[in-house]
């Protein structure tokens, strides 16, 4: 090479390698990893699959549950029944398209052909077991099915709620059940309805037959909280129904009031490879009436206190943009206006005008708050019972 080209080439050397530098200097920040540096096995910590429900006038409701429960490596559905609006579809989705690391991660969905849920009918169940269908298609990766609806919100962060996973088997489900029925045998089990729902096209409300049933010797029923949390493989066995009994029951409970409040419990208390697997708890903080009436009361400040006492890892009921929300935003989830809980993952600067969430590092590792430890003392009693068997399934 003649002594002027290689001037000319060191020349161009040295701004091809100022110009490398200077973008690498520029695509380091922000940090964001992509979904390429999920692990879930069981190695690490477990994910969670949530189905969250609401109805007409929910979507800014299901959007703040929604990022309030977010996390990387979990996975989410969101469904909007058929009484509410494809506009109010399209909108809840552009809230969610609003963030970045929703954007990156791909792991919320929303049902765009909506199903009807008929209040006490069992279309209701329909779509529940529709939803987790489709949570088992969409996502190889996660450990639990959490069913919410836009009337829940969480008393842990994500954090904290996979942080007292790890120690769970992940072969077991919570349900509160219980084969005792009480009131509820004549009043929910023996009754026959129907539920226009399943095969009107138009809003209706279930329907009573003039008979009623035996109550059947084929199975034992049990019924308990419809707020259910469910292992992979029990709502594998649901869904795709090898064994007959998922099925056999679906069709029993599709003429029951409130079958949500059946079907899982008495799947899984009459599989016998499955009973041994059931934590009688539905994880849920509830108040209710004296007498009780169809929901719980709706909870609100005065409550806030024992509400995090409890050690459950949600609580229902709450009205729209109840204060005590803002509380638990504030004071455990330290979730500020629209954006998602922090986690571990999140590494960006904290300010208020800065979402540290913006940014990230590895999303495998969790930083459990202080709130996680009244959650991890009731789990301990919880999985102290189902070793003891001293609260499980009677038949
Ligand atoms: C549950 O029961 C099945 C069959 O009855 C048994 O194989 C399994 O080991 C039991 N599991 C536990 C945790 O007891
Ligand atoms: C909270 O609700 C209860 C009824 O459930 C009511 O008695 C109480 O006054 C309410 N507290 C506040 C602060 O609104």
């Amino acid at each position: 090479m003649p002594t002027d080209k290689k001037w000319l080439f060191t020349l161009i050397l040295t701004a091809l390698l100022s110009l490398t530098l200077l973008l690498s200097t520029f695509s380091t920040t922000p940090s964001t990893p992509s979904p390429a540096n999920l692990r879930r096995d069981l190695n690490y910590p477990p994910a969670f699959a949530y189905y969250i429900s609401g109805s007409s006038g929910d979507s800014e409701r299901l959007f703040r549950l929604l990022l309030s429960v977010y996390h990387p490596r979990n996975r989410y559905l969101l469904h909007i029944g058929t009484d509410g609006s494809d506009e109010e579809r399209r909108k809840l989705g552009s809230l969610v398209n609003s963030v970045s690391v929703i954007r990156t991660f791909r792991n919320v969905d929303l049902v765009g052909k909506p199903d009807k849920t008929t209040y006490m009918g069992s279309s209701s169940m329909a779509a529940v077991l529709r939803g987790g269908s489709i949570l088992l298609k969409v996502d190889k990766g996660w450990d639990w099915f959490v069913h919410l609806t836009a009337l829940d919100y969480p008393l842990v962060t994500q954090d904290d709620l996979s942080h007292v996973f790890s120690s769970v088997r992940r072969d077991l489900n919570f349900i509160d059940h219980t084969s005792d029925l009480g009131w509820k045998e004549g009043q929910r089990v023996l009754p026959i309805v129907v539920d226009p729902g399943l095969y009107l096209g138009r809003r209706g409300q279930i329907f009573h037959a003039t008979e009623k049933r035996k109550m059947p010797d084929a199975f034992k029923v049990f019924t308990g909280s419809p707020w259910v949390t469910l292992s992979r493989s029990f709502l594998e066995y649901c869904v795709l129904g090898w064994d007959n009994l998922p099925r056999t029951l679906l069709m029993f409970s599709s003429n029951i009031v409130l079958s949500q409040e059946v079907y899982f419990h008495s799947v899984i208390c009459n599989s016998p490879e499955f009973s041994n697997t059931t934590v009688n708890n539905d994880l849920r903080y509830m108040v209710w009436d004296n007498p009780p009436k169809m929901e719980p009361v709706f909870l609100n400040i005065s409550d806030y206190k024992q509400m995090v006492q409890s050690g459950a890892a949600f609580a229902r009921q709450f009205a729209k943009d109840e204060a005590v929300l803002d509380m638990i935003d504030e004071k455990i989830l330290k979730r500020e206006g629209n954006r998602v809980t922090p986690g571990a993952w999140c590494t960006g600067r904290r300010s208020w005008f800065t979402d540290p969430c913006l940014q990230w590092g590895d999303v495998n590792s969790l930083k459990p708050g202080k709130h996680a430890k009244k959650f991890k003392e009731s789990m301990s009693n919880l999985l102290y019972d189902w070793k003891t068997q001293s609260n499980q399934c009677i038949l």
